[in-house]
């Protein structure tokens, strides 16, 4: 990571190595808390945008509420301490890291009477399953852990804990050569990445899963914006594994991971590696992103630096 030089702490900028907590802080403990995760894209010379700012800062808010933590800020004045933050530390394109976490006091489960902190941090990022995997596709493997149970993890909310699961289904497709990891549900249905929702395209008709276990991504939304735009039918429904196997096309949305096309699952070759769709929502996402899209543009919070 390519430290900036600026974190956001409650309010005040604090130089990078001096934005510290206490060990007893209880987010750190319980993992309960509430973060984001934005992209700002460079938009022309030395202006940089933010991408679904507004959406971003809504799905904090509705997570620590699902969760019952109350932001000691507004909404209006964490948009603006994110855009903010990208501009004192002159980052035309990165990634921006919002978080909301409970600190010290008591230190049984029932501590809602302890302080909420927010962090906001960015710094300067590239691809997130790299520029090859970009281009020609990701090799994935359906995780022996499950995604959450909706009953047992709030799934609309991006929580710290909840991402113990992420995290472990991500190591096991690592070690085992994989670029990510593709979880099913608690039924088997699949339900998304480790960090990614997931679409597959079979006879030019796109398919993801049902809002139930997943996160409801962002990117996801801006990809049935733009299928809509262009006029390729897109359905929410269950997916099976082997459905998954036979699709035309596969591919993974997320901030980080942007538009991925999936190459192979388990080992088995998705469609024939052209990925026509994929691209062009692909080719697409990125105009938008970089404010070459005049329809878009009201999604972008632009920061001149
Ligand atoms: C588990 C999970 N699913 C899906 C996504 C994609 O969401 P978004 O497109 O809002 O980044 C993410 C990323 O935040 C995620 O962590």
């Amino acid at each position: 990571m390519q430290k900036t030089e600026y974190i956001w702490l409650d309010g005040k900028f604090v130089k990078w190595d001096e934005a510290k907590i206490h060990v007893l802080s209880y987010t750190l403990h319980y993992g309960l808390g509430a973060f984001e995760g934005i992209r700002v894209y460079k938009c022309g010379e030395n202006l940089g945008g933010i991408f679904c700012l507004k959406w971003h800062v809504q799905r904090l808010f509705d997570s620590a509420r699902i969760v019952g933590i109350r932001i000691p800020f507004k909404m209006e004045e964490i948009e603006n301490a994110i855009t903010e933050t990208v501009r004192v530390n002159k980052v035309l394109s990165g990634y921006i890291r919002p978080i909301v976490f409970i600190g010290e006091g008591e230190m049984g489960l029932y501590a809602y009477n302890n302080p909420v902190h927010v962090a906001i941090a960015v710094w300067p990022w590239g691809t997130y399953l790299g520029e090859e995997g970009l281009r020609n596709g990701v090799r994935v493997k359906i995780s022996s852990i499950q995604r959450h149970h909706p009953n047992s993890s709030f799934t609309k909310a991006k929580i710290c804990g909840y991402y113990v699961n992420s995290v472990l289904a991500k190591k096991e497709a690592k070690e085992g050569a994989y670029d990510e990891a593709v979880l099913l549900d608690t039924e088997g249905f699949v339900s998304e990445g480790a960090g990614e929702n997931i679409f597959i395209v079979k006879n030019n008709i796109v398919k993801t899963p049902l809002a139930y276990s997943i996160l409801p991504g962002i990117t996801r939304r801006v990809t049935m914006m733009i299928l809509e735009e262009l006029g390729i039918e897109c359905r929410e429904d269950r997916i099976t594994r082997d459905e998954l196997y036979l699709a035309d096309e596969a591919f993974l949305t997320g901030t980080a991971a942007e538009i991925t096309p999936i190459r192979e699952v388990d080992g088995i070759k998705i469609g024939d590696g052209s990925f026509p769709i994929t691209r062009k929502i692909q080719g697409k996402y990125f105009d938008i992103t970089q404010g070459k899209d005049e329809k878009y543009l009201h999604l972008i919070e632009f920061v001149k630096m």
